[in-house]
């Protein structure tokens, strides 16, 4: 009996200890993050976006997590500094994210900020990027004879879209660009301009 009395003991002290480094430390840390400094909320355009980038399982290829130097060379690859917890205080859920079979998008606003680049590149990345496994998402989009007015027409690079009909980005493709442009934590992690 006194053995099973020490056992349990032991049993509750590990698990109390793991829960304190696992749950209550990181909580503790980040319950409440403050905006890195020159992050601006999302517009409700946006948001939408924000729906649409979740919808359609972006996620899942796309980190949204720049490392730092001693863990990945993220900087070298152009995809910016380390984040810090303030980046996300406007993202709930976050998503950052665990896979790369595409580039980090933590910053792909301020690395290509042409609206009719990412318009083109989700209708279509092989025109872009050359053997790119990226998947395409026509139904963001709607081919027509002839654009009618307030159509966002897109122009694709030459062989991709039939002679004779325009390609035209749906509200959805609309918004999830704003998003993708919205993408930019350029800004100093910590106030002073401090690597974290
Ligand atoms: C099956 C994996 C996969 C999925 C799902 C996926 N992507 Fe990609 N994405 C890639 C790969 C691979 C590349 C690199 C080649 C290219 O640029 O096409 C890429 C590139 C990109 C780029 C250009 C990045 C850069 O640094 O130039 C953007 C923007 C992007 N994806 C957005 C999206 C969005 C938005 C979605 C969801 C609608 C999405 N991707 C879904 C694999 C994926």
């Amino acid at each position: 009996m006194h053995d099973e009395t020490k056992l349990l003991a032991g049993g509750m002290l590990m698990l109390s200890l793991a829960t304190c480094a696992l749950v209550v430390l990181p909580y503790l840390t980040v319950r409440d993050p403050k905006p890195t400094e020159g992050l601006k909320p999302y517009t409700s355009a946006e948001l939408r976006g924000r729906s649409q980038y979740i919808a359609h399982g972006c996620v899942s290829c796309h980190s949204q997590q720049p490392r730092a130097k001693k863990l990945a060379p993220d900087l070298a690859r152009g995809w910016g500094r380390a984040s810090v917890a303030g980046d996300y205080a406007y993202d709930s859920p976050h998503l950052l994210g665990t896979m790369r079979t595409g580039p980090d998008l933590m910053n792909i606003g301020a690395r290509q900020p042409s609206e009719a680049w990412h318009l083109g590149h989700l209708y279509q990345p092989r025109a872009y990027v050359h053997g790119s496994i990226m998947p395409s998402y026509p139904f963001l989009f709607e081919l027509k004879e002839k654009a009618e007015a307030g159509d966002l027409v897109v122009k694709l690079p030459p062989g991709h879209v039939s002679p004779g009909l325009t390609l035209v980005a749906k509200q959805e493709a609309i918004d999830l660009v704003a998003y993708l442009k919205a993408l930019d934590r350029t800004m100093p992690a910590l106030p002073g301009g401090a690597a974290p």
